[in-house]
């Protein structure tokens, strides 16, 4: 099943919680929510206290991605917070085993994204432990750059790897997605879609969610 989960990064701050009700209408199924730190990426954005925020506006699972160096410092006050996944950057964890099984003795999902130039064979020896591969589909750190298309075979490697070794993890693509990359993505194996311009940039976002999960 396609899943949609509108990035807030591209939305109005000014006026959040209207934001957040205007998906929620359109029956999205997680709030992906963007942290960044200025140093893994150069884009800062927010941390802890506005992911607690935001999870006081919505029902919805907050799907928090962490693009932030050192990232064990921070798992337990993100948790706290209410995200409900959280998934970390394999470039910024040095003990990526360690990290994840930090983050699953909080009980939360665990997520780990990859840069378009990560290979998805350094994923593989703890992709059993994942609830959620990310596959970045641009260069992390800005909404509203365009989709980078020679990620598409590494989607459809890891969709047969996981099917092959009957593996739990949802392959989630995040970068550049609207209702035209979208069917590139899903035709390679991906089941959520991380989209922020291509709904807040819109008129209708409802048209845009709904124009991404037909097939
Ligand atoms: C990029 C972020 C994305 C981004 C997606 O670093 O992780 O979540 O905001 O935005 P669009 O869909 O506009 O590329
Ligand atoms: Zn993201």
């Amino acid at each position: 099943m396609i899943r949609i989960a509108p990035s807030l990064l591209s939305a109005d701050f000014r006026n959040i919680e209207k934001e957040i009700k205007k998906v929620e209408r359109c029956g999205v199924d997680l709030l992906h929510l963007d942290t960044m730190d200025g140093h893994f990426v150069p884009n800062i954005t927010f941390g802890p206290m506005i992911v607690k925020a935001i999870n006081e506006c919505t029902k919805l699972p907050l799907d928090v991605h962490l693009m932030i160096e050192n990232p064990d410092s921070y798992v337990e006050s993100f948790v706290k917070s209410g995200a409900d996944y959280l998934t970390v950057s394999i470039e910024a964890c040095r003990h990526l085993h360690r990290t994840i099984s930090l983050i699953k003795s909080f009980d939360v999902k665990v997520g780990c994204a990859l840069n378009p130039a990560t290979s998805f064979c350094l994923v593989k020896p703890v992709l059993q432990e994942l609830d959620l591969l990310l596959l970045m589909t641009v260069n992390p750190g800005f909404g509203g750059q365009k989709f980078i298309e020679s990620v598409l075979p590494k989607i459809t490697r890891s969709r047969k790897f996981i099917e092959e070794n009957k593996l739990k993890a949802e392959i989630e693509v995040d970068g550049g997605i609207n209702p035209q990359t979208a069917q590139l993505v899903k035709k390679a194996g991906a089941n959520i879609l991380v989209v922020g311009d291509a709904i807040f940039k819109s008129k209708n976002y409802c048209q845009i969610v709904k124009a991404l999960r037909a097939s």
